[in-house]
């Protein structure tokens, strides 16, 4: 997978925390219905393999990027369950080079001039900035970006971005796309409310639409 293009192309991705493995299909189905089909899927749960797996064999559109990757073992079970990327909120040099040896796009996490080095030094040409609102949001990649922006790195924020600021974020042309969890909130998913996930994804796929249009 080219993962700047597909992920740019997405503009955004939701963030998704799945804890019963039932929801997995109906909330994927929501969110590629809603126009938003690259679904970051967390291995903060147990069932984070099994979700990918499934989504991708019943859901048509929708493509799997494995999140809140950190160890080797979510690695290899990512790609084994057909993830076609993973991301990370921090930076794990061993990781990413157990990445680059398995052959599968990895976009790390990175909140420090100093991790950016390093993540670029391993062949890394995306990076997730991460908790990007606290960590100084957009002022701050774009002051990164006055040092780095000759190297060509790409940037996915997360953390504290939502329909109010993704704008803001998106309009940076570095900034290909942005990450959350708002559009997949946890009680929506608990309550089985597809229906405002649609609406959720929905919003945002159409203010990215129209940040892109506007920014090409
Ligand atoms: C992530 O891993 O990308 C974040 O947990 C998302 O942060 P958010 O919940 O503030 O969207």
């Amino acid at each position: 997978m080219d993962m700047i293009k597909t992920l740019g192309a997405a503009g955004v991705i939701p963030v998704i925390v799945i804890d019963d493995i039932e929801k997995a299909v109906p909330l994927a189905r929501a969110l590629v219905k809603g126009g938003l089909p690259v679904l970051e899927v967390t291995f903060r749960t147990a069932c984070a393999a099994e979700a990918i797996g499934k989504i991708k064999a019943e859901v048509p559109g929708a493509i799997l990027i494995a999140g809140t990757v950190l160890k080797l073992e979510q690695l290899v079970a990512a790609k084994a369950a057909g993830a076609e990327a993973c991301v990370a909120p921090g930076f794990d040099p061993a990781i990413v080079d157990a990445a680059n040896k398995l052959g599968i796009p990895f976009c790390p996490g990175v909140a420090t001039a100093s991790e950016l080095s390093q993540a670029l030094a391993l062949g890394c040409k995306m990076v997730k900035f991460f908790p990007a609102e606290s960590a100084g949001g957009v002022k701050y990649i774009k002051d990164l970006l006055g040092a780095f922006r000759w190297t060509g790195v790409k940037f996915m924020p997360t953390g504290g971005v939502k329909l109010s600021n993704v704008g803001d974020y998106l309009a940076v042309p570095e900034i290909i796309c942005c990450g959350g969890t708002w559009i997949a909130p946890k009680d929506a998913i608990a309550a089985g409310d597809w229906a405002k996930i649609e609406s959720l994804a929905a919003d945002a796929a159409k203010l990215a639409k129209e940040l892109k249009s506007k920014n090409a």
